[in-house]
């Protein structure tokens, strides 16, 4: 089967209030989603500031950074048919306040900094996120259809 790997991350704000469990279990009865790697971090300003890159000119950016590094968050590769948007579709949209019913942002997110979970925008940037935070031997049972970079 060919499947897509997209990253999702719990973000601070959730683990902050608690809500993790919650999201993990949504995650864990998603048919389509295979947990493939986890694990809890906290990141540091290098880190926060590589993985957001590409919003490095955006006025936001300083807020996003110090938001990402504000306590731990858990950081998740995971593997499925369709993975990427099938994962957009279940965080829902940027703003919690936009998203639908049911979404993890609707149910848990408080604002549009604070929205609790991120995914991956396309299948490349879920190749290269998972690899970001993730050594291959940290993957488990992955699918080895998909390139490395
Ligand atoms: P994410 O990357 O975290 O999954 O979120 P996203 O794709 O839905 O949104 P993106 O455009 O990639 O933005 C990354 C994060 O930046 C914050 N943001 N703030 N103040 C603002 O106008 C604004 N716009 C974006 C959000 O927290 C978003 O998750
Ligand atoms: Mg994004």
């Amino acid at each position: 089967m060919e499947t897509e790997l997209t990253l999702a991350i719990i973000k601070p704000d959730a683990v902050k209030a608690h809500h993790a469990g919650e999201i993990l279990s949504m995650y864990e009865k998603h048919p389509q989603f295979k947990i493939r790697g986890i694990k809890l971090m906290h990141m540091d300003r290098k880190t926060a500031e590589g993985f957001y890159e590409i919003h490095r000119e955006r006025p936001f950016f300083e807020e996003l950074v110090s938001f990402m590094m504000s306590g731990p968050c858990i950081v998740m590769a995971i593997e499925g048919k369709h993975a990427v948007s099938a994962h957009r579709d279940f965080i829902g949209a940027t703003n919690p306040q936009h998203a639908q019913e049911g979404t993890v942002r609707k149910r848990f997110g408080t604002s549009i900094g604070n929205n609790a979970v991120h995914g991956s925008d396309s299948p490349e940037n879920g190749v290269k996120e998972v690899n970001y935070f993730f050594d291959i031997s940290e993957l488990v049972d992955i699918n080895w259809a998909h390139t490395w970079a």
